[in-house]
């Protein structure tokens, strides 16, 4: 009997979560993940044809192994939909990847280039929310024109407008969720990735004649494959614009319903940033994501054969009452624990502080302080959908 073998004997295999579904998932996934980590950290679900990994601690530990639990999964669909990102590469390959990126997303950049331009866009969209009147939309006619536009011009895609990055993002996330090999939703991603293509070839020549402080300017002098850059630039329009949209919807929806937490918010400007963390780990953006493993392993007691496909459920994790006292509340006021919505390990999120800039410091305060007495309209209830991604998907405002 081999070591494995014999570590396998001493464990016992996931259970099976065949009650699971997935409209139900994508309707409200809590708690089916509140029953799921009662029962076992980690569940077989048919539906999802995936190991769902529910529990922190069991996520944290693949979050900072790349060894076993490797982010190179075998028939990505990300791969086909926008190719062979840094996203889906283990270390050393991931690693040159990331470090093109350079300083662009930290935090001296924030402050010298992409503060004012974010504070600029949040006025622009402001107005418009603002002359569209009271009862408009403020995700589809502010947070999802606000995230674009700043995530195009921290790319450098002068070329394109904002709309253009709202649809290139959601054509291209579909065909990264294509399972049922839709091909008119591969028609539409199969677009996107060319005219990015497109979009990449023209603009980098200007760049490298006038560089600036964007992604796309960092990249005109990379010596990495081109076809590394393009894969990296679409999976940063998917990762780096319905995030901040979603967390910014969810912390003002959440703010909004409880009277009490935002006259603390009101009364002290700090508490944005406190707002922030805790939208983003009640309601994360990226509710799951895969991992595969490289080898026979067990994790938690429980035995995973070579090749198991994983989902790292961060949304469940960051639920989970081991770590965080009542953690189905809405709590800005709870003991700060780290969640886990911005991953961790080598992928930890390169703009997590990027995110934190536009929502938390600028367009929170802003939004709060330009529209008084911001409430939610009473003739329309706001709605939330999805569970791989998760935000509002409407929020009716009105103010005086
Ligand atoms: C609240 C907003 C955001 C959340 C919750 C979020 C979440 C995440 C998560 C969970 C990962 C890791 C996924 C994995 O390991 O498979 C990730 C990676 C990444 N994110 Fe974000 N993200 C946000 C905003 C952004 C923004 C604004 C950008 C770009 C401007 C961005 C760029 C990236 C990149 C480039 C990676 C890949 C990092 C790597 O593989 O080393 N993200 N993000």
């Amino acid at each position: 009997m081999t070591a494995t073998t014999q570590r396998l004997h001493r464990t016992h295999s996931a259970p099976e979560a065949a009650w699971v579904t997935i409209p139900d998932l994508h309707e409200d996934p809590f708690p089916i993940y509140r029953r799921m980590r009662e029962e076992s950290p980690i569940h077989w679900v048919p539906a999802v044809n995936r190991y769902m990994v529910t529990g922190y601690s069991a996520c944290h530990l693949i979050e900072n192994d790349q060894d076993i639990y490797s982010a190179d999964e075998t028939n990505s669909l990300m791969k086909r939909a926008m190719g062979h990102s840094m996203l889906r590469k283990d270390d050393p390959e991931h690693d040159t990847d990331r470090r093109s990126y350079g300083g662009v997303l930290r935090p001296r950049a924030i402050k010298e280039t992409w503060n004012a331009i974010f504070a600029k866009n949040c006025e622009t969209y402001l107005r418009q929310l603002r002359e569209a009147g009271p009862g408009s939309d403020l995700i589809r006619d502010f947070a999802a024109p606000y995230a674009a536009e700043n995530l195009r011009e921290v790319m450098g895609f002068y070329n394109a407008t904002q709309a253009d990055m709202q649809r290139w993002s959601q054509t291209m996330m579909d065909g990264t969720g294509n399972y049922a090999d839709d091909p008119d939703v591969w028609a539409l991603s199969d677009q996107s990735f060319n005219e990015v293509d497109d979009a990449i070839d023209e603009i980098l020549p200007y760049l490298r004649k006038n560089p600036d402080a964007s992604l796309l300017s960092k990249m005109a002098d990379m010596p990495i494959p081109m076809d590394a850059i393009r894969a990296n630039m679409k999976m940063t329009i998917g990762g780096g614009l319905n995030e901040p949209r979603d967390v910014l919807g969810v912390a003002v929806w959440a703010l909004l319903s409880r009277p009490a937490q935002l006259a603390q918010v009101l009364a002290d400007s700090r508490m944005y940033g406190t707002a922030f963390d805790e939208a983003v780990r009640w309601v994360a953006p990226i509710g799951m994501y895969p991992r595969e493993t490289t080898c026979d392993a067990v994790l938690e007691g429980i035995a995973l054969p070579k090749g198991a496909r994983l989902g790292v459920v961060v949304g469940a994790a960051n639920r989970d009452p081991a770590i965080f006292t009542q953690p189905d509340d809405f709590d800005i006021n709870r003991d700060k624990k780290p969640h886990l919505a911005f991953g961790g390990g080598n992928h930890f999120c390169a703009g997590a502080w990027v995110a934190r800039a536009a929502v938390a410091d600028i367009a929170l305060p802003q939004l709060f302080a330009e529209l008084p007495n911001l409430r939610i309209d009473p003739t329309q209830a706001p709605t939330a959908a999805g569970w791989v991604f998760r935000g509002m998907t409407s929020l009716s405002v009105r103010w005086d």
